[in-house]
């Protein structure tokens, strides 16, 4: 019989959604036998919960965990400070689903990488815009090989907000949210193509443009770029160019595949369906228009897909946790695998020097090479601040310096 995956939630702000979705599950695949969060008012979400107990304190959660056969950890804390509860949790004999960045040093993608081939343990990435409905459907598209070579693809994602919903996201001085820099967020623009194209980057330039906007909150977000935008070389030939998280004045996020056969995108203006365009002489058999608008036909991707409807992100959180379930307890391993995940990490750590550095070229380590991980062993360079303000090594902003 498969066993269940009994796993603990470190993290109950984000990580709620996720408490919410693995409990309507059935609780003989998958439950929350325990919750984490140092604020203590975090933790009423256990209430509802059968049998699960909530703690402060991570080590205490561990411990706690190992002597009710907790399996998993679900990392939804503090963005930069993912890959060390990881290996934590996988040094316990646990294995880890991780909220979207793995790590925000290279020295951290290395320590990941290696404690995974060391304990053997499970490892994935909660990238969940990949899954949304739309984006799906574009892979649905893809995959059907009729847009020829892939040239390039784009994406954008866009989290803009006003004074106030910036202010609830920052809730201290030296929050991850008013320090990171703005090629840092990079998952959910570049993860979404990859995915799409099955490619892996090679080499990344970037760009950041300042904000003028921001500059008047700069008291209490330092990181007042509006914008980076990351251009790669990807392993499969195609031009890769995406953002990080911008905050520009637009009110949707939006992806792009173009081949030399045909091209598909989707964004606000294509209004819930995705746009396929064919030229004449590309067009395959039976197809008569130039452009189509193809709206996904979710009944005919099986009882699943019309659950995810109703999930968060386009139907993304859904997928994250039918993609858990699929390895941690079935072992078949996601897209989003410890590699993926370092590689877009690295994307966005090396964008950002290249941003502060008039768009100078990097390479992308390969984290399955030796050679490489000793090459980036000891590089700990962070815009990131502890909890006292001490420790950053690189500027939050385009204006504060260079690399
Ligand atoms: N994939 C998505 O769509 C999506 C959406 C929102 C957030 N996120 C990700 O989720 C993560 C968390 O973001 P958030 O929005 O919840 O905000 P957040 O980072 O402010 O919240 C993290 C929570 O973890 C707790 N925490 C952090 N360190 C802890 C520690 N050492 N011990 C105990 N508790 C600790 C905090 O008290 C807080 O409640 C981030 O990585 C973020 O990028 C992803």
């Amino acid at each position: 019989m498969s066993k269940t995956i009994r796993i603990g939630m470190f993290g109950a702000w984000r990580g709620n959604s996720y408490i919410d979705l693995i409990a309507a599950e059935d609780p003989t695949v998958i439950k929350i036998v325990a919750v984490c969060d140092k604020h203590a008012n975090m933790l009423d979400c256990v209430k509802g919960l059968e049998e699960a107990k909530g703690f402060t304190d991570f080590d205490e959660f561990l411990e706690y965990g190992k002597s009710v056969g907790m399996n998993a950890v679900f990392l939804a804390n503090y963005f930069h400070q993912h890959a060390e509860f990881a290996i934590k949790a996988m040094e316990a004999g646990m294995d880890v689903v991780s909220e979207c960045t793995s790590a925000a040093t290279l020295k951290g993608c290395v320590d990941l990488v290696r404690c995974v081939e060391r304990t053997g343990r499970k490892y994935m990435i909660a990238e969940n815009y990949p899954f949304m409905t739309l984006n799906m459907e574009m892979k649905r598209i893809i995959d059907g090989g009729t847009l020829g070579t892939f040239l390039y693809a784009e994406g954008e994602y866009n989290h803009s907000g006003t004074l106030d919903t910036l202010r609830t996201l920052t809730p201290y001085k030296y929050h991850w949210r008013a320090w990171m820099p703005r090629t840092y967020y990079v998952t959910h623009a570049m993860g979404p193509l990859m995915y799409m194209t099955n490619s892996m980057p090679k080499y990344v330039s970037a760009r950041a443009a300042h904000s003028g906007l921001l500059e008047e909150i700069r008291d209490f977000r330092p990181n007042d770029d509006g914008m980076a935008r990351m251009f790669c070389e990807m392993d499969n030939g195609m031009a890769a160019s995406f953002t990080g998280c911008t905050a520009q004045a637009s009110d949707y996020s939006r992806y792009r595949v173009v081949g030399d056969k045909g091209s598909v995108e989707q964004a606000g203006y294509t209004n819930g369906k995705v746009r396929l365009y064919y030229e004449d002489y590309t067009r395959p058999e039976g197809v008569s228009e130039n452009v189509s608008y193809v709206e996904p036909d979710v009944a005919a991707w099986g009882e699943k897909a019309e659950k995810a409807l109703s999930a968060g992100h386009g139907g993304g959180d859904y997928w994250i946790v039918q993609n858990m379930i699929d390895y941690f307890r079935d072992g078949i391993t996601p897209f989003f695998d410890v590699y993926k995940g370092v590689a877009m990490s690295a994307t966005a750590i090396l964008g950002w020097r290249s941003c502060l550095n008039h768009g100078e070229n990097f390479r992308i380590p390969d984290f399955r090479d030796e050679n490489d991980r000793k090459m980036y062993e000891n590089d700990d360079l962070t815009p990131f601040p502890d909890d006292n303000g001490e420790g950053a090594t690189l500027p939050p902003s385009t204006m504060y310096g260079k690399y």
